[in-house]
Order: C-alpha cells, then sequence, then structure tokens
C-alpha cells in the first residue's frame, strides 16, 4: 500500500481547527459566550445594547419587507452536493484587481460603530487584519481611516464615500484613502438621501446629531475650512430639556480637543450641523462618476446596483467592479433583494468586472451559493456588528472564525475544492 492511502491527509484548515477546538473545549466546560447563529447573536445584542442604538443597527426602510425579503432569497435555492471529488485541500483564494485575497469575504462599511462597542472601527480593524479579511472604512466611521489603516499594517482595506455636496471634500476622503493605503474605492449610491426608517423614527433618534459617525469629516482639513465660513444661523428658539444638554454633552466629549475648548468655539455643534447639510448629494448623477477618476487611480465600484442596466451603465463608464445591494434593506421598504437580481446582473456583467453582493449573508451557505450565482466575493454586514457590539476585537475575530469555517466545510462538503470551481451547477432552485 503507498503512503497516501495508509496515512490520512493531515487537515489544517481553519474551519476543521476550529470546529475541533469548539468540542474539544466543550468536553472540559469550556464554551465561549459568542453565539454561533447570526440569530441568536441579535437577540443577545438586542438585551445588552440602547434601544436606540439597537434600532438603528438592526432596523430597516418602512416595514422592513426588504429585510425579510432578503434573507427569503436566499432560500430560493438548495445547494446540490457531489460526492467523491478529494476534498482534503480546500482553497477560499480569490483575486481581486490583480490582488490576492485569501477568502470571497470583505467586511461592508457600517457606520457608528461606537454605537456597539466603544473601541468601534479600530476593534473591527484589528479583528480583520488578524484574519486577513479587507475592511471596507465607511464615510460614516466613529474612527478616521488614518487611525484604523496603521491599526491594521499591511492587511487589505477599502474606502467607501458617500458623494457629499462638495467635490473638495470628496476628493479629500478619496486622496486620504489612497493616502493611508487603502486598495478600491467603493462609492455607494443608495443613500442619497435617508431611508424612512420606522424604528429611528419612532425613536426620534440618529446618531449624527451627538456627534457620533462623523469621524471622517471632524478630521478633515476641507471639511474643517468649511466650519470656518459663515453660516446662517437655523431659525426659531429650541426647548433646551435635559436631553439637550445630554446631547451637547456627548458632542463635544466626542469631539477632538478639550471640552471646554469645545464649548467654548461652539465647534462640535457647527460640525454637525455642517454634516448633516452636505454628506449627501441628492442630485448625484452618472454624469458625475467620472470626475473620481481625477481624484484617484484606485479601483472604483459602484455600491448599491440592482438593476441590470445600471450594472451595464458601470461597466460602460469603466467601472472595476459592482456590489450587488439594497443597503441590507435600510433604505428602501418592500424592494427586490439583491440575491434574486445576482444571477441577471451576473449575466450581463459576462465576467467581464467583479461583482460583490450583500444584504442578508448569515451563513456559509448563503456565502456558497452568490458565489455560485456569480458572485466573486461577499460583504458581510450586521453580524460582525453583533459579535462586536458582544466581544469587541475578540467577538469580531471569532465570529470571522466562525463564518470562514462554515463557508469552507460547505464548499468541501458540496464537492468543491476551491472558490473557482463554484458555479450554477451546485444549485438547484426551488
Ligand atoms: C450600513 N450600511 C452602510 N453602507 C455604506 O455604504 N456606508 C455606511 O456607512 C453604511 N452604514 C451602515 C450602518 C448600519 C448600522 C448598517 C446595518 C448598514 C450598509 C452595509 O454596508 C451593507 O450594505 C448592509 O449591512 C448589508 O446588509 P446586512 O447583511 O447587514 O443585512
Ligand atoms: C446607514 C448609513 C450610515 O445605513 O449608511 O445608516
Amino acid at each position: 500500500m503507498s503512503d497516501q492511502t495508509t496515512n490520512p491527509v493531515p487537515d489544517e484548515s481553519v474551519a476543521v481547527e476550529a470546529q475541533r477546538n469548539v468540542y474539544i473545549q466543550g468536553a472540559s466546560g469550556i464554551k465561549s459566550d459568542l453565539p454561533i447563529s447570526f440569530e441568536d447573536m441579535e437577540s443577545m445584542a438586542e438585551k445588552r445594547l440602547s434601544a436606540k442604538a439597537f434600532a438603528y443597527i438592526a432596523g430597516g426602510a418602512g416595514k422592513e419587507r426588504t429585510i425579510l425579503r432578503n434573507r427569503e432569497a436566499f432560500g430560493q435555492w438548495k445547494i446540490l452536493p457531489r460526492m467523491l471529488r478529494d476534498v482534503s485541500d480546500r482553497d477560499l483564494s480569490i483575486s481581486l484587481f490583480d490582488r490576492p485575497y485569501s477568502t470571497p469575504f470583505l467586511l461592508a462599511p457600517i457606520g457608528v460603530l461606537d454605537l456597539a462597542h466603544k473601541e468601534a472601527d479600530l476593534a473591527v480593524a484589528r479583528a480583520a487584519a488578524g484574519r486577513k479579511v479587507p475592511m471596507i472604512f465607511s464615510s460614516q466611521a466613529s474612527t478616521n481611516m488614518e487611525t484604523c489603516s496603521q491599526a491594521m499594517g499591511n492587511a487589505p482595506k477599502w474606502f467607501q464615500l458617500y458623494w457629499s455636496k462638495s467635490d473638495d471634500l470628496v476628493r479629500s476622503f478619496v486622496q486620504r484613502a489612497e493616502t493611508c493605503g487603502c486598495e478600491a474605492i467603493v462609492i455607494t449610491l443608495d443613500t442619497t438621501l435617508l431611508g424612512w426608517r420606522e424604528r429611528d423614527l419612532q425613536q426620534a433618534y440618529l446618531p449624527f446629531m451627538e456627534g457620533r459617525g462623523i469621524a471622517q469629516y471632524v478630521s478633515d482639513p476641507v471639511f474643517q475650512s468649511l466650519l470656518d465660513a459663515p453660516e446662517e444661523e437655523p431659525g426659531g428658539k429650541r426647548k433646551i430639556t435635559l436631553s439637550t444638554l445630554k446631547t451637547v454633552y456627548s458632542l463635544m466629549s466626542r469631539y477632538p480637543g478639550s471640552f471646554f475648548a469645545n464649548l467654548r468655539s461652539g465647534k462640535p455643534v457647527k460640525a454637525v450641523r455642517k454634516f448633516i447639510d452636505i454628506y449627501s448629494r441628492p442630485s448625484l448623477s452618472w454624469e458625475d462618476i467620472p470626475r473620481i477618476r481625477e481624484y484617484t487611480s484606485l479601483p472604483i465600484l459602484l455600491k448599491g446596483i440592482l438593476h441590470p442596466d445600471d450594472a451595464r451603465r458601470a461597466m460602460d463608464l469603466g467601472m472595476d467592479g459592482i456590489i450587488v445591494s439594497n443597503h441590507g434593506g435600510r433604505q428602501v421598504d418592500g424592494s427586490v433583494s439583491s440575491m434574486e437580481m445576482l444571477p441577471k446582473i451576473a449575466e450581463v456583467v459576462g465576467g467581464k468586472i467583479p461583482i460583490m453582493l450583500d444584504s442578508g449573508i448569515r451563513s456559509g451557505a448563503d456565502v456558497f451559493k452568490a458565489l455560485a450565482l456569480g458572485a466573486t466575493a461577499v460583504c458581510l454586514g450586521r453580524p460582525y456588528v453583533y459579535a462586536l457590539a458582544l466581544g469587541g476585537q475578540k467577538g469580531v475575530d471569532e465570529y470571522l472564525r466562525n463564518i470562514i469555517a462554515d463557508f469552507e466545510l460547505t464548499m468541501g462538503l458540496a464537492g468543491c475544492k476551491s472558490v473557482s470551481e463554484i458555479s450554477m451547477v451546485n444549485l438547484m432552485k426551488d
């Protein structure tokens, strides 16, 4: 008998090791505090977070029918496993813009992470770097991109842009991203207006009003120069209540510089007003997009694409990639899911540019299905925010380990040795 048949292949993969460790530790009565399933993480996070913070993270537009549909769309597809294909070596790596990435995962840009945990973006950045999963820094981050980038060393990172009313600010954001080592720019198209979010409206709560989620702005020289311009005083007097004082306190302490200097200068209040005034540009149109090329030589992706014609238009403009997404159902109630549009978009794109998908990815099987239908990679959203809320950096690290392991095992058990082997033939529709 040859060595091959007498010795089992040593399996050192993340997945098998993670799985083994969970069971070995369990045998000694040790069990992680972080739930394995998304549903359990969400309900535990609901107990841990303030009602306002949870509403902002979990909530969606209107009746939240889009959030529901995002999940249902995955259920319409079934994986059809194949046997006896020697899956002892499983290769999760992919290539994007001529660079190798070790897994088909990215962390979706998520704003205001300090609602989930005080270490916010920094905790996520460190965990992402440890697992070599690229983090897409949000324009609405709680910690600025330079600080996160530094914490990540050479690990991959991208930057997500909200195209504000000031092109000078757009240029400055994009150039800062390039300078601090981001490898791509993601322009989010679906949030030129904020969706009608019942939970947030019911709480009468928007985190930006407390000066949360504006770290990229207040650290920006162009934004600072906009603050120096005289502004119109908002009309009418508002009643000062205990809540007003709390908001002012929170604003002053969050803004760079000393509390009293901030109180004297009134800059934090000005900054919030200016931010609200300029952070999005409802007039944004296809004609604006090519200008981004004057600001950077990085690959550009458009996020929020749902219609095949918009995907075609992105390609006509020479965009380097697209992210099929409905913003986790936060923008339009009763909209199509990103997953149901993926096959139609993949057909139009024809493999010419990479397609990422987000909105509803909750398990390894979901990832497998998205890749089979034509996605090159997926972006993880709410699940990592709950992991952050529950366990900070360690929570995000463990969650990433779990989802990577789940995906790796699903891929192998479906009969695929590598991400490139996953295709439509591995799926069946209901
Ligand atoms: C987001 N999303 C988002 N997208 C973006 O381009 N910039 C941003 O700042 C934010 N902020 C943000 C905050 C919160 C609390 C959530 C939940 C989402 C959308 C995000 O990138 C992604 O599209 C969705 O999270 C995907 O949906 P699921 O999988 O989280 O349901
Ligand atoms: C949101 C913005 C920050 O979805 O993208 O809340």
